[in-house]
């Protein structure tokens, strides 16, 4: 049967519409809804222009009460019934009552080899620590922040001129290759790790 993927954002969107482009032919899942905490998250009218539907549940009216945020963020997802949630750039740290409902079908990417450099600023951090290698990983959600089973790392090698931004734009290209292959390998129940190097 075919899965339905939820791809939730917060910016620019192009790690979903990198999902979302993967998800033809005989690949087993199909989008089913693209969600952003905020109405100016740059990803909803690409996904609108590719036909996916999408909802937004902004965190602010919720100030402080994250719980009622996440409440209102289930019943936008529940309503188009996914199998599998892909957080692509989401930046809402999200609470152990709302990820013990999707666990083991929730996935995510951070821009790091984690287990460094959880949280933000990654890219400077891992320059400020004077790293020669440095990428990206997708890893299932569990409540602690950016941890969970790793299902893919890529990397690259940090050059002498790198700054933060460069870093960035570098890494970019392997999250959209990094993040459809792992969905396309865990839709089909495997778990097996992707190192892309
Ligand atoms: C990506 O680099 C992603 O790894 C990062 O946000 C960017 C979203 O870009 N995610 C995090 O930092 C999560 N902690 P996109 O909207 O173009 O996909």
């Amino acid at each position: 049967m075919t899965k339905r993927v939820a791809i939730l954002i917060s910016g620019g969107g192009s790690n979903m519409l990198a999902l979302a482009h993967s998800m033809t032919g005989d690949h087993p899942a199909r989008p089913c809804l693209v969600l952003a905490n905020s109405a100016d998250a740059g990803g909803l009218a690409k996904a609108e222009a590719m036909g996916i539907a999408t909802a937004v549940v902004d965190h602010r009216p919720f100030a402080g009460d994250r719980p009622a945020f996440e409440a209102a963020l289930q019943q936008a997802l529940v309503a188009h019934s996914p199998d599998i949630l892909c957080l692509a750039g989401f930046m809402r740290v999200l609470t152990e009552g709302f990820i013990a409902q999707w666990q083991g079908r929730m996935l995510n990417i951070h821009p790091s080899l984690l287990p460094k450099y959880r949280g933000l600023h990654t890219h400077a951090r891992a320059l400020e620590a004077g790293e020669t290698e440095h990428g990206c990983t997708v890893h299932e959600v569990t409540p602690e922040l950016d941890d969970g089973p790793i299902l893919g790392q890529a990397r690259l090698r940090i050059m002498p001129d790198d700054t933060p931004d460069t870093l960035a734009a570098r890494v970019l290209p392997l999250e959209h290759t990094l993040y459809p292959a792992v969905l396309r390998r865990f839709t089909d129940g495997d778990r097996t790790p992707i190192y892309l190097s």
